[in-house]
């Protein structure tokens, strides 16, 4: 915040939120011109929000602060992982670990607001409101989402180039976290060990978030995976709706995001420099699983027809298949690869 002259002290107030308010203590009053609301550019921020006569439904509020409480954290984050990013090209490996964890807290926090929508929204509210909406209102175009997908593709970039420069694989980092010895001075693994750590806190506040969202949609909109279908729909059950149901593989399949072509481009950048994957474009289609050349993810083939729709028009399946997308494709890898060198084949657990 900026020191100014003026004493900024609060004067009466500029605007109200429910001005048809009766009761003058219950009167939101706002905008007056002290140095808190100026610094903290509160004034602006309040007058976001709709007025209250404009609100379709009293629960219109809840819905938009929700909104904006995320794209306000998600937006921080996206500047804590540029940081983040620089000091991993300035090798200063604890600074950038710390501001990842930093970032991933501030992920707990888009977590946290779209539960209370997930506890509290009623359905028939939500229901009412997004009748008001124009069709292709959708949360694809969300500029946190897509700035914090495009952000970390370059982050990972960064984090493969500090690895490469120190000369240590992923995998060791693996084994860093888990050392008995002390390493020695000049040894960076450790400090790497510790952005690696973080970068998977971060892919969890995401992934949290992802499927909290992915349940908000079904409480919501429906198409529960495990819901009944729609009487007359090709998948209905020809007899008794209630009859134990069984997991129709294909359905699974449907939400496979590795069915669809474009699962290659979301590895991440191709070890094949021959191979031109922007961190723009490989970022953007990492959202799922695609119909064509848009960045929209669509049901795949979901068997259900039934399934509710987006604004535009697509199956809900989409979300399902977005939720398990990770921020850090290749992050998994070492993983994997600790797995296999400590668990040899013969003796993996069924
Ligand atoms: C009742 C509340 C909500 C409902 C019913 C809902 C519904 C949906 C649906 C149906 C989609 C798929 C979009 C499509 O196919 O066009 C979607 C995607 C998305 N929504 Fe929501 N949404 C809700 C709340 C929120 C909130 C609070 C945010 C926070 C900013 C949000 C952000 C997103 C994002 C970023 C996507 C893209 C999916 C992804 O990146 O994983 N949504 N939402």
């Amino acid at each position: 915040m900026s020191r100014r002259a003026q004493p900024g002290r609060p004067g009466t107030a500029r605007r109200t939120m429910n001005p048809a308010e009766s009761n003058r203590l219950f009167v939101y009053e706002y905008d007056r011109g002290s140095n808190y609301e100026e610094d903290t550019r509160l004034t602006t921020a309040l007058s976001a929000l709709l007025p209250e006569d404009e609100l379709v439904d009293p629960d219109q509020r809840l819905f938009q602060t929700v909104h904006l409480i995320t794209e306000y954290a998600w937006c921080e984050m996206h500047y804590e992982m540029r940081r983040a990013a620089r000091g991993l090209a300035e090798r200063d490996y604890l600074l950038a670990a710390q501001l990842l964890e930093r970032a991933a807290a501030t992920g707990d926090v888009a977590v946290r607001a779209v539960c209370v929508l997930l506890d509290f929204l009623p359905q028939e509210s939500l229901l009412r409101m997004r009748e008001t909406f124009p069709e292709n209102t959708t949360g694809l175009d969300s500029p946190g989402a897509r700035n914090l997908r495009r952000a970390a593709a370059a982050l990972w970039q960064e984090t493969e180039a500090a690895l490469a420069r120190e000369g240590i694989g992923m995998r060791a980092l693996v084994t860093a976290q888990g050392r008995a010895a002390s390493p020695a001075r000049e040894d960076r693994a450790p400090d790497l060990a510790l952005v690696r750590q973080a970068l998977l806190r971060l892919d969890g506040a995401v992934a949290a978030w992802k499927h909290h969202h992915l349940r908000l949609v079904w409480s919501q909109l429906g198409g529960h995976p495990e819901t009944a279908p729609a009487s007359g729909s090709p998948t209905a059950p020809a007899t008794d709706p209630s009859a134990e149901r069984s997991v129709d593989p294909s359905a699974e399949r449907s939400v496979d995001p590795s069915a669809e072509p474009s699962v290659d481009l979301c590895t991440g950048p191709s070890a094949d420099p021959s191979v031109d994957l922007s961190a723009d474009l490989s970022a953007d289609l990492c959202t799922g699983p695609f119909d064509g050349p848009s960045d929209r993810p669509s049901a795949g083939r979901d068997v259900r027809d039934d399934l509710p729709k987006s604004l535009r028009g697509q199956s809900t399946a989409g979300v399902r298949a977005m939720a398990e997308r990770s921020l850090f494709p290749r992050l998994w890898d070492s993983v994997d690869d600790t797995y296999r060198a400590l668990v040899p084949d013969e003796q993996t657990p069924a």
